[in-house]
């Protein structure tokens, strides 16, 4: 084909894609990235984090985003990487919960997870034949740490490694990790926290939950949290694919690696080898170029259009599960997935919740008042009300 025709071919395809801008999309965690995006994917395109020591500069740049987002988390001396997503990430987390568990002589490796916790977690169970409680969630939809404690306190010894969330997928809740903490450390417990949405949230909301008297602390200033997932291509306007892993210290690596003799380096210690260069650039871009101040200013727009939705919806009767704690909205609704459905015919892109009966908005930084007014309006029909 002539370059002229593959380019008409491309944009035909690309224009049965949905647009961040036209608002439509209410159901996603990532979001239009930032615009400086498209000239770091100029700069980084052929780069190859897999072989590191042919790209020396990349590599920098990634252990300076590592830091930063340290920073963030409490941590000054943070190892990790900047992969493919979260499920990259928490499976990540988990191979060193079982090599570590190994190391003690276990052969079935014990964790325990909420009831709220994302499906890769599943993945990682499968994949490395974990065995998991589920442990049931309160009244607030967070991790029941009563019954975490009373089952520990059973079979603390058997117990390898914790699942805390912060930010769940479903509702935004994050769990009570300094209580989960206290535990942990008692009984000398691996934490591993999925932060992959609320870790570009919560550390921007910090001065709004003291001010409401809530302890949504989840880092690394924690005891036995040895392990954060933060994901730059959700909350922290990142193009795709930049998920986050950070482990407390360079001493978990070691858990990780395995020998790459053809490599310019003699280990690897990602799950995926050949990866992309340019997401890491671009969030080292996005973080310098807008600083905690710009993201707490996106942070905080998120925020109040998320309480002015559920404003809203109260003019129509419609019921939020909980205040919101970060910028996602659960409604109420009788019958989620036939609402969503009629509302996808109309052309609302929106997803339903698992541990409660209704629908899910997350109110991402692509989606404005006048959307959320006419999605509203289109709700209202949708339910004749
Ligand atoms: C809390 C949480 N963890 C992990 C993931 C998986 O992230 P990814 O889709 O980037 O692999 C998600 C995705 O929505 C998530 O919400």
């Amino acid at each position: 084909m002539e370059e002229k025709k593959v380019l008409e071919e491309l944009r035909r395809y690309r224009e049965r894609d949905l647009k961040y801008e036209e608002g439509r999309i209410l159901g996603s965690m990532c979001t239009k990235p930032h615009p400086i995006s498209r000239k770091v994917l100029e700069m980084f395109l052929e780069t190859n984090l897999g072989d590191p020591g042919l790209f020396p500069g990349t590599k920098g740049l990634e252990e300076e985003v590592i830091k930063m987002i340290g920073e963030m988390l409490h941590n000054r001396n943070p190892f990790g990487y900047i992969i493919s997503g979260g499920t990259e990430a928490n499976i990540t987390a988990l191979r060193v919960v079982k090599k570590m568990a190994r190391e003690r002589g276990k052969r079935e490796v014990n964790i325990l997870i909420p009831e709220s916790a994302h499906f890769s977690f599943e993945k990682a169970r499968e994949m490395m034949d974990l065995k998991y409680e589920k442990i049931p969630l309160d009244k607030r939809y967070t991790m029941d740490v009563k019954y975490l404690r009373d089952y520990i306190e059973d079979k603390g010894k058997d117990v390898d490694g914790i699942v805390a969330i912060a930010g769940s997928t479903e509702l935004g809740t994050v769990d009570n990790i300094p209580e989960i903490s206290k535990v942990a450390r008692e009984y000398n417990i691996y934490i591993h926290v999925d932060g992959a949405f609320g870790g570009f949230v919560i550390p921007f909301l910090e001065e709004r939950y003291r001010l409401e008297g809530y302890n949504y602390n989840f880092d690394f200033s924690l005891d036995n949290v040895f392990s954060i997932t933060v994901d730059p291509h959700k909350m922290g306007l990142a193009p795709i694919p930049a998920g986050g892993i950070l482990f407390r210290d360079i001493s978990f690596k070691r858990y990780l690696e395995v020998e790459a003799p053809y490599l310019t380096e003699t280990s690897q210690a990602t799950l995926v080898g050949t990866r992309p260069g340019f997401g890491v650039a671009a969030t080292w871009a996005i973080m310098k170029l807008l600083g905690p101040e710009g993201y707490r200013e996106i942070v905080s727009q998120c925020m109040e259009n998320t309480y002015y939705l559920v404003r809203r919806m109260k003019e129509y009767s419609f019921e939020s599960v909980i205040d919101p704690v970060l910028n996602i909205v659960a409604i109420r609704d009788e019958n989620p997935l036939d609402t969503s459905l009629k509302l996808r015919k109309m052309g609302w892109y929106l997803s339903t919740c698992r541990c409660v009966e209704a629908l899910r908005v997350v109110m991402m930084p692509h989606i404005t008042r006048e959307h959320i007014d006419k999605f509203i309006e289109a709700l209202a029909r949708c339910k004749k009300r």
